[in-house]
Order: C-alpha cells, then sequence, then structure tokens
C-alpha cells in the first residue's frame, strides 16, 4: 500500500496517494487536486513539479550523477559514442551489432536533404542565426515528406526512419547554416564518414579539398554531442513534450524544442560563456572583478555557465568536458588564455561564500565552449552543437509520450491575477 499524503483545507482533511520512482524519488500525486478540493497547486518554474514519468535519463542532483538508461554518464564517455548512445537513449538498450549497423545504415541514406531545401537557404540574410535557421528548416524539411504533413499519431508506419532522417538532417542542416552564414558553397555528406566526421566535413571542407579529419577532433566534438544528448525533463525537453502532448509531428516538436533551447539560461549559456571570458580577456581583469559582478544582483551580471536547477553540485559533464579542455588543447598544441581565465573563475567562485551557500558549481556549459573553439566551430554555431546532441533525447521523449495509451494534452492551468469584471468604454468615452 503506498503511502498517502493528507491535505487540511477549510476544515476538511483530503488524502492523497504518493509515487515512489525506481531511484526512490518521491511525489505526491495531485491528479484529483482541483476535483476533490477545488484547489490547484502553484509552482513558479516548476521546481517542484514533475510533469511526467519516465524511463530514459536519471539524475540525481545533489550527488552529480547522470545516467542515460542506467548507465553512468562517465561510463559512457569514456567507453561509448554518440550514435550508441542516441540509440541506447532513443530505443532503452544498448544496441547489438545489428541494431547499430542498421542505425547507421539510415542515418547514411537519409543525410541528403531534398534538393530543393536550398531555396530556403537563400532566403536567409547572411546574419541570421544558426538556431533560428536550425529551427525553421526543420519544420520546412518535413513539408518535403507526406506522411509527416499528415502524421498519424501513433500509427507512423516507419518511425525508425524518421528517428534517423531527424537525427540525420539535423547536422546536414546546421552544416548548412553555417556555410550560408559565410557565403561558402555548400558541402555534401559523404557516404564513407561516420556522423561526427560528416558533420565536419560538411562545414569545413571546400569544392577543392576536404577537411583533413583529425581522430582527436572527431573524438572531442563526438563526446561534447553524448553529453549532451539528454537530460530529462530540462527546458527545451519540456517544451519538446508539451507540443509532442498535441499530437504534432516529431519534426514540429524538435523545431519548438531548438527555440527554447536558444535562451542564454538554457543551450545558449555555452555562446555566453566564451563572451562572457572575451568580455573578461578584454578588460585584463583575471576574473575576479566579474566574479563581484555576478554576486551584485544589480549588475544584471550572472556568471554564465555557473548554477543550474537540478545539480547543487558539480554537473558531472562539466568534470568531463574540463577534463577533455585540457587535453584537446594540448593534444592540438592550442593555449587559450580563455582556459586560464574559466579556470581562475571557477577556482574563485568555488571559494566565495556567494557561489557556496546557493551550491552553485560548472555546468555542461561552462567548459563546452572552450573545447569547441579549439575545434574550429565558430562561437554562434555552439547552441547548434547543443541541439544537435540533444536530438536523441527529444526524440526518445517524444517516442515516451506517443507510445504511452494513457498520454493527454499538456494543458497547466492558472491563478487569475487580472481585472475583475468591467464593461466595454466607447473611444471617445476614454480618458
Ligand atoms: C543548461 O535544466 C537542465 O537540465 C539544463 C541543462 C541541460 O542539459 O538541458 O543542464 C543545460 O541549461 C545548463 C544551465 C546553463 N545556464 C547558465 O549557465 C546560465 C547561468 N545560470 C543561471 O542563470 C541559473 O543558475 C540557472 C538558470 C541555470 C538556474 O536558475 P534557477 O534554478 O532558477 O536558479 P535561481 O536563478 O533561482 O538562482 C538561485 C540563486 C539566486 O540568487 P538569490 O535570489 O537566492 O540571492 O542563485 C543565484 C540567483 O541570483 N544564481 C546566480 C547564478 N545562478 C544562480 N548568481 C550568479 N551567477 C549565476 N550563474
Amino acid at each position: 500500500m503506498s503511502k498517502e499524503a493528507k491535505l487540511e483545507l477549510d476544515g476538511k482533511t483530503f488524502s492523497f496517494p504518493t509515487v515512489e520512482g525506481s531511484e526512490g524519488e518521491k511525489a505526491v500525486d495531485i491528479s484529483s487536486l482541483r476535483a476533490d478540493t477545488g484547489y490547484i497547486t502553484l509552482d513558479d518554474g516548476y521546481g517542484n513539479t514533475g510533469s511526467c514519468v519516465s524511463k530514459i535519463t536519471f539524475i540525481d542532483g545533489d550527488k552529480g550523477i547522470l545516467r542515460y538508461r542506467g548507465i553512468p554518464i562517465e561510463e559512457l564517455a569514456e567507453k561509448s559514442n554518440f550514435i550508441e548512445v542516441a540509440y541506447l537513449i532513443i530505443y532503452g538498450n544498448l544496441p547489438n551489432r545489428a541494431q547499430i549497423e542498421n542505425f547507421s545504415g539510415l542515418l547514411t541514406e537519409h543525410s541528403f536533404l531534398h534538393e530543393d531545401m536550398k531555396f530556403h537557404f537563400e532566403g536567409f540574410p547572411a546574419g541570421g542565426h544558426p538556431m533560428a535557421i536550425l529551427s525553421a528548416m526543420i519544420n520546412a524539411a518535413s513539408c518535403f515528406d507526406e506522411e509527416l504533413m499528415h502524421w498519424q499519431w501513433g500509427k507512423v508506419k516507419q518511425f525508425d526512419v524518421y528517428v534517423a532522417k531527424l537525427i540525420s538532417q539535423v547536422r546536414t542542416i546546421a552544416a548548412y547554416s553555417y556555410r550560408k552564414a559565410h557565403g561558402l558553397p555548400l558541402i555534401y555528406p559523404k557516404k564513407a564518414y561516420k556522423y561526427t566526421e560528416n558533420f565536419l566535413h560538411m562545414l569545413f571542407s571546400s569544392p577543392y579539398e576536404d577537411y583533413e579529419i583529425k581522430p582527436e577532433v572527431v573524438k572531442a566534438l563526438d563526446l561534447i554531442f553524448l553529453l549532451h544528448a539528454d537530460h530529462e525533463q530540462n527546458c527545451s525537453t519540456s517544451t519538446v513534450r508539451m507540443v509532442a502532448s498535441s499530437q504534432a509531428n516529431l519534426f514540429a516538436s524538435a523545431s519548438a524544442g531548438v527555440c527554447a533551447l536558444w535562451g542564454p539560461l538554457h543551450g545558449g549559456a555555452n555562446q555566453a560563456v566564451i563572451e562572457m571570458l572575451q568580455e573578461i580577456h578584454k578588460t585584463g581583469d583575471d576574473g575576479s572583478k566579474f566574479v563581484a559582478a555576478a554576486k551584485d544582483k544589480n549588475s544584471g551580471k550572472k556568471l554564465m555557465g555557473f548554477g543550474h536547477r537540478v545539480y547543487k553540485n558539480y554537473d558531472p559533464r562539466a568534470k568531463i568536458i574540463k577534463q577533455a579542455c585540457d587535453e584537446v588543447l594540448s593534444k592540438l598544441q592550442i593555449n587559450d588564455p580563455l582556459l586560464d581565465i574559466a579556470k581562475h573563475l571557477e577556482a574563485a567562485a568555488l571559494k566565495d561564500s556567494y557561489f557556496v551557500e546557493r551550491k552553485l558549481y560548472p555546468n555542461v556549459d561552462f567548459y563546452s565552449g572552450i573545447i569547441m573553439r579549439a575545434l574550429g566551430i565558430p562561437m554562434e554555431m555552439f547552441p547548434v552543437i547543443f541541439a544537435i546532441g540533444r536530438m536523441p533525447g527529444w526524440i526518445a521523449n517524444y517516442k515516451e509520450i506517443m507510445e504511452d495509451p494513457k498520454s493527454r494534452i499538456n494543458r497547466p492551468r492558472q491563478i487569475y491575477i487580472g481585472r475583475t469584471l468591467n464593461s466595454y468604454v466607447p473611444l471617445d468615452d476614454r480618458k
């Protein structure tokens, strides 16, 4: 018999069932709260609200634990790769040889965009942000697919094809948006290249010669994708689930996820971290002045790449990326002053009571931009790299809703605090 939660309201006692997850997380199931009591809950920013049950990713923010389908991120980072982890997150298990070969084959088969998509790229101005282009072009790509345009929720004939199309084409669209923004000819994917190699090829090759694929660069970018692959109900994944709950098609939901991810408090933070480090570097400060500003509410400054709604400990991804930073920069013989500033900022913040009291630690975005800079990825593409990495998580959450026969449209309530009943005032009578 599960424990019950009692609620005293207006002299009455109400009971609500509780739920306990496989890792001991507990919740009060308030599905009948409004019907039983006439009350709803209010939870600004959903910090205390579970929107769903899920089997995909587990995070323990106090202990700094992150597991995809139960496997610790540290093990996956060391032993796996992005495409294998994408399969794990979407289908629930590590693929056997036949499954990964089939999945890789689908990704290769669907890496090209419809040729007419080029005209859509032509319509964007050179300065268009690649996240705006990515979101728009994911939806544009769906217009070339009959089944996506007439999406039969839960009865999709070849959902696995759409999984592969979205994962493969998001990479092609991202590369094309970069090429378009820089007035460069589009470079088509190569059949011989694996996922991450092909992305680098489409980004940096020229019609005259192929980009030199360095294993250490491929490994570092693949690790970045892997570490971003899912993160339970973050802002953008919750957006994907919100759109999916209306039974919109997979591409429409992913396109909405890109928009939510773009914000500087979320996936745009990796770009904001580099801009912050560059600003510090330009002023010749070692970061101390910036840390002081970040503590001052009136400064409008935050220590970007620090803090997290769930992690009140070091983000395990940040630990892995920080170590990879040192390795990649030494292998590529790059000495980036921004890395030294970042390390100084981290050391200063982790000793400062303001950050310690609020349990603010480096998150996934604090060091990721430095690696991407070292790989030659332009800064405006940083959130796009995050979106490519997060695509498997968005797809897995979409699939989880689509396969749940009890799923219903998400429709939160509100408490109205506006004007009470009043009447229309003709224009001539208004002040
Ligand atoms: C991602 O949710 C996910 O899972 C996201 C993500 C994923 O993989 O999907 O992990 C990816 O989005 C990582 C976060 C990237 N964003 C940033 O690095 C931006 C900087 N961080 C902050 O904006 C903030 O920490 C958030 C947005 C990440 C979390 O915000 P919360 O949970 O709403 O926390 P809060 O703003 O209520 O902060 C609590 C206190 C406040 O001070 P007080 O009012 O208590 O005095 O901490 C302060 C905040 O002012 N604070 C910071 C700070 N972050 C929080 N002060 C200075 N610098 C910061 N970075």
